[in-house]
């Protein structure tokens, strides 16, 4: 008898398990499913005590002061509620001021957005034009969350390969050959995580001709557009009438736990992107658009500051694998390289045995499989070390 209860017990249960697994399975979405978290996160969790992160995608550098006390400020003036939708006007000018002096690119206050930082940006960007099967063009390598946010929108992310003879830079024929009746769009980034590739003013030229010519939406993601070594940053919105600038200031000024970025697109396709963010966040954070402000007003020095710190240690890290034999390029912009290694996988395992975190190009698409992400975001020092750890690693 008791065997029969016992039996009947997990009768129950399993069924019960199967219900609730069936559940589980009815409740999350095919769109959802269809995406991973990013390969990035994954190695972090493997960071130990003596790791160097040779991973990371932020500044090592405090926040300036002045914009530290601009939050500050903002607090103690109870600067604390929610703002209008679109962001404080104040910044919204400060943006389109920016915009137009530096980037060539004319943005009425009203078609810009201020974002909780670039990746909202991109995220509500694909939801306002992205339809279910509409392609988009991808640059692969790329940053990861390109492919992600089309396929949250029902879309078809369309790897553009860049290839590493034209040091990675998306070119108009890269562009055009994967063009089909279904693109709606192009992702442009330069410079490029993971790649550091800046593209050069010919080539953004000639993709914004693309777009305009097949009436497409060129996405240009521009937040490494300070950290360039060599070589001059374009804005595609410069050339191309249907373009969207997204931009913020993680990279630039050190801010990535503000989490504020700003989109400027026309006037149309702000007020569509304007219901995603309403309905998303409502606005972003009032004391980091506070601070925001103070970043674009304020000094500029520590941008430059950080810039050539940041050029030193790229070209020692450079000279340093070139050094132990991994041929290694020195990219022009972002604080990434992101060379060719033979037995990238094998790479990866054993610098993480040795307490070094590096990238495998693969968490960037599938043609950066044979590439390793080193990421020069950390101390010149650690960097030193981390080479000696690397030294003589057999690939
Ligand atoms: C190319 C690129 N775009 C966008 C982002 C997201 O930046 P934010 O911190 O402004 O969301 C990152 C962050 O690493 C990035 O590398």
């Amino acid at each position: 008898m008791k065997i029969i209860c016992a039996g009947e017990f997990n009768f129950f249960y399993i069924r019960s398990v199967i219900k609730i697994d069936m559940v589980i399975l009815m409740k999350t979405s095919k769109r959802v499913k269809s995406i991973s978290l990013s390969g990035i996160r994954k190695m972090f969790e493997l960071v130990g005590e003596d790791s160097i992160n040779l991973g990371l995608g932020e500044p090592d550098f405090d926040t300036p002061h002045h914009i530290r006390n601009a939050a500050v400020e903002a607090l103690k003036e109870s600067f604390t509620h929610y703002t209008v939708n679109k962001g404080i006007l104040e910044l919204r000018e400060a943006i389109s001021n920016k915009l137009e002096c530096e980037n060539n690119v004319e943005a009425d206050p009203e078609s810009i957005i201020v974002t909780v930082g670039a990746s909202e940006a991109l995220f509500m960007c694909m939801q306002a034009i992205v339809d279910s099967g509409d392609e988009v063009l991808v640059p692969d390598p790329g940053f990861v969350s390109y492919d992600a946010c089309v396929k949250l929108s029902g879309g078809v992310s369309v790897p553009v390969k860049l290839e590493e003879e034209n040091e990675f830079r998306m070119t108009p024929e890269n562009v055009l050959e994967n063009i089909t009746d279904k693109t709606k769009a192009i992702v442009l980034n330069s410079p490029s995580n993971p790649t550091g590739a800046v593209m050069k003013k010919e080539d953004i030229k000639g993709v914004a001709e693309i777009a305009d010519d097949h009436d497409l939406v060129l996405i240009s993601d521009e937040i490494y557009e300070k950290i360039i070594y060599e070589g001059k940053h374009y804005s595609p919105g410069s050339f191309c009438e249907n373009s969207v600038t997204i931009n913020g200031f993680s990279k630039a000024y050190a801010m990535t736990g503000f989490r504020i970025g700003y989109v400027a697109a026309n006037p149309e396709l702000t007020e569509e992107m304007l219901k995603v963010h309403q309905y998303n966040t409502a606005c972003a954070s009032s004391i980091s658009q506070k601070a925001a402000l103070q970043a674009l007003k304020g000094p500029q020095d520590s941008v430059g500051e950080m810039v050539a710190e940041f050029k030193r240690r790229r070209n020692l890290i450079v000279k340093r694998l070139n050094d132990m034999g991994v041929e290694c390029s020195a990219p022009h912009g972002a604080f990434y390289v992101f060379p060719k290694i033979e037995n990238s996988q094998e790479f990866v395992s054993e610098s993480l045995k040795r307490d070094v975190v590096v990238v495998h190009g693969d968490a960037f698409g599938k043609y950066g499989s044979e590439n390793v992400r080193f990421s020069y975001a950390t101390s010149y020092e650690e960097i030193e070390e981390a080479m000696d750890r690397l030294e003589n690693i057999n690939f």
